[in-house]
């Protein structure tokens, strides 16, 4: 079933876990992961990026993830991931979407509070994300670890959070969207120190690529909902080329995509677990 994304957050919040925020880019994909939260009984926020409705057309793409949500057995958010522009934001909230994240971590503190200011109107009662600092790398494509992007500073984490009114912070502690550049380096310290200050609870995103004993690190520190998508197009991508190599020539797509959105539902299934279960999986 389609839900707030609050909703979602609340349950992560009062069970001390993370939530998944999974990107999709089409119908197997959306179909893949939303498979993945049946079988693991688990609520997740479906993501599409502002690269992914351009790609797929906003209409067909909505049209397909506000569908699959509402017909899933569990409760899933549908999340526009990274938006920049106040328009598209308008056009997710106007079309349904029950969750927003809207990526003003380039702009200086006062125009990024600004900027989260009138999306909160925009946005009225669903989720809003704001994000103080900036992830390195880029939403659809590998990227790597930037050292001269600026971390989440703790002393202005409250300020942001009230002044936005924001629902979930994203933190920039050293992680980045895509493929890491060797072993990540997330600095602990500085989560746990704005964990104490925020008032609401906190994200993470480039999570493709981190061990899994930092991830629950980082759930230990306050870390509610956890971004994943790299991992899910290497899953799919590669199970594609392996089914692609076995077809024979016959080109089943049923197939041969069928065996991706397995791929993709197992990758997925692995990471709900980790987030709700800790570094355990169980
Ligand atoms: P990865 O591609 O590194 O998993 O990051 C996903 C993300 O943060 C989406 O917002």
């Amino acid at each position: 079933m389609l839900v707030n994304g609050r909703e979602i957050l609340a349950w992560a919040v009062a069970r001390r876990c993370a939530v998944a925020s999974f990107n999709t880019y089409d119908l197997e994909l959306t179909r893949a992961l939303i498979a993945a939260a049946e079988a693991e009984q688990a609520p997740i926020f479906l993501a599409a990026g502002a690269g992914a409705l351009e790609f797929a057309g906003f209409t067909l793409l909505s049209a397909v993830v506000l569908a699959a949500a509402e017909e899933a057995t569990v409760p899933v958010a549908v999340h526009l991931d990274h938006a920049t522009h106040p328009a598209l934001v308008e056009r997710a909230v106007a079309a349904g979407f029950t969750s927003v994240m809207v990526d003003g971590s380039a702009l200086p503190f006062a125009g990024n509070v600004a900027h989260l200011q009138a999306a909160r109107t925009a946005v009225g009662p669903w989720a809003l994300e704001g994000e103080l600092g900036g992830v390195g790398g880029s939403e659809d494509r590998a990227g790597s670890q930037h050292s001269e992007v600026p971390m989440t500073d703790p002393d202005e984490a409250a300020a942001f959070a009230e002044h936005t009114g924001i629902d979930s912070l994203a933190v920039a502690i050293g992680n980045a969207h895509g493929v890491y550049k060797g072993e990540p380096r997330l600095d602990l310290d500085r989560l746990a120190a704005i964990e104490a200050v925020s008032p609401v609870p906190l994200v993470l995103h480039g999570a493709s690529g981190i061990p899994d004993g930092l991830i629950a690190a980082c759930i230990e520190r306050g870390v509610r909902k956890i971004n994943v998508n790299t991992e899910l197009r290497r899953a799919w991508f590669e199970q594609l080329a392996a089914g692609l190599a076995l077809d024979g020539g016959r080109y089943d797509l049923p197939a041969v995509f069928g065996g991706a959105m397995e791929s993709v539902t197992g990758t997925a299934r692995s990471f709900i677990r980790l987030f709700r279960d800790g570094a355990s999986g169980g």
